[in-house]
């Protein structure tokens, strides 16, 4: 069979199951089969595909009608321009999640005239960045690693830690890690939030083979995560394909949507510096619920998403 004529009957068979953008998953999974980029899909309509090349085009169409997401079929996607291995032990990072690290970019400039001690920078073991100050940040419930690999791309003098419950998440982040040469530049933890962080946090070798210091409580300039957010209540409204696909305790908190949330907020309090940022990703339907919450924080604001809904919580440990 050749390419184009491969293509349409994908789209029409993604169509008439009702696979939403039948098209871009048709053609995404002809590239992930192929192994090519779409350039090629249009540039070759007459490519005779192989029996092999058939046969797993049809394996990898058959799977996306049963609701599978694409990205667990490819195993692929993109966040903050890398692209990330994915699969069904960590949640598939979105497009909104990029707000949470946009957050704490915005925010350098003020922290980096923050008053108060500075971290030593000789914890790096970084000649280079001996006299610049070190920012200090933990990503809770890290999953693929997106926001901390993120981060670590953004602020190469930055000290950053991971942490999710799941053992099988972790092993994907630090995947990611090490396929974007950054595995020396995040200290990743199995931890329950930042429960254990002080005692079960015990850092790895630092990039030169040393030990790093010990984490005293308090030492941390941020907080950020994307947690599990959704209420068990409102699961009816969830998409068919994360209800079935996504990793449940990546998605749901509890009866109400606050539950891991409600934990997180004093467990960031002990781990931050007076003035330190908490920042986490959020829905619409709990903002006032987090807001409660927050009392007794400064600085409390929601920054909303491109489609105008609350999506990050920013709050500052008063000083
Ligand atoms: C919404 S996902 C976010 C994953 C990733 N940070 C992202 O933005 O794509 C939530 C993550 O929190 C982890 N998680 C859930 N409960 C946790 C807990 N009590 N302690 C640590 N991590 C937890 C899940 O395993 C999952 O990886």
């Amino acid at each position: 069979m050749q390419l184009r004529p491969a293509l349409n009957s994908a789209i029409e068979r993604l169509t008439s199951q009702c696979v939403p953008s039948p098209r871009m998953n048709a053609e995404l999974l002809l590239m992930f089969t192929l192994d090519c980029d779409r350039a090629h899909l249009y540039g070759h309509p007459e490519r005779e595909l192989t029996a092999d090349e058939v046969r797993r085009y049809d394996e990898a169409l058959a799977r996306r009608t049963t609701g599978e997401p694409a990205q667990y079929i490819t195993g692929h996607q993109e966040f903050w321009g890398m692209d990330l291995i994915v699969t069904p032990a960590v949640l598939i990072p979105r497009p909104e999640t990029e707000h949470v690290v946009e957050t704490v970019l915005e925010l350098m400039p003020l922290w980096r005239g923050r008053p108060g001690p500075r971290p030593l920078a000789v914890q790096h073991d970084r000649a280079d960045v001996a006299e610049e100050p070190i920012p200090r940040i933990v990503d809770v419930g890290t999953g693929s690693g997106a926001i901390a690999l993120a981060l670590a791309k953004e602020l190469p003098s930055a000290e950053i830690y991971a942490t999710d419950i799941s053992t099988a998440a972790l092993e994907v982040a630090r995947a990611n890690a090490a396929k974007h040469q950054l595995r020396s530049r995040v200290h990743f933890h199995r931890a329950d939030l930042l429960s254990e962080i002080f005692s079960d946090l015990t850092p790895e070798p630092s990039a030169s083979g040393q030990p790093s210091a010990g984490l005293p409580r308090g030492e941390f300039d941020f907080v950020v995560s994307n947690p599990p957010y959704v209420g068990e209540s409102e699961e009816d409204q969830v998409q068919l394909e994360v209800r079935k696909f996504e990793p449940r305790n990546a998605v749901f908190a509890g009866p109400t949507g606050l539950e891991v949330i409600e934990r997180l907020i004093p467990q960031a309090c002990e781990a931050l510096r007076p003035g330190g940022w908490l920042i986490f990703e959020i829905s619409g339907t709990i903002a006032e619920g987090v807001r409660g919450l927050l009392a007794g924080w400064d600085d409390v604001v929601f920054k909303n998403d491109l489609q105008g809904i609350a999506r990050v919580a920013i709050a500052r440990k008063p000083s």
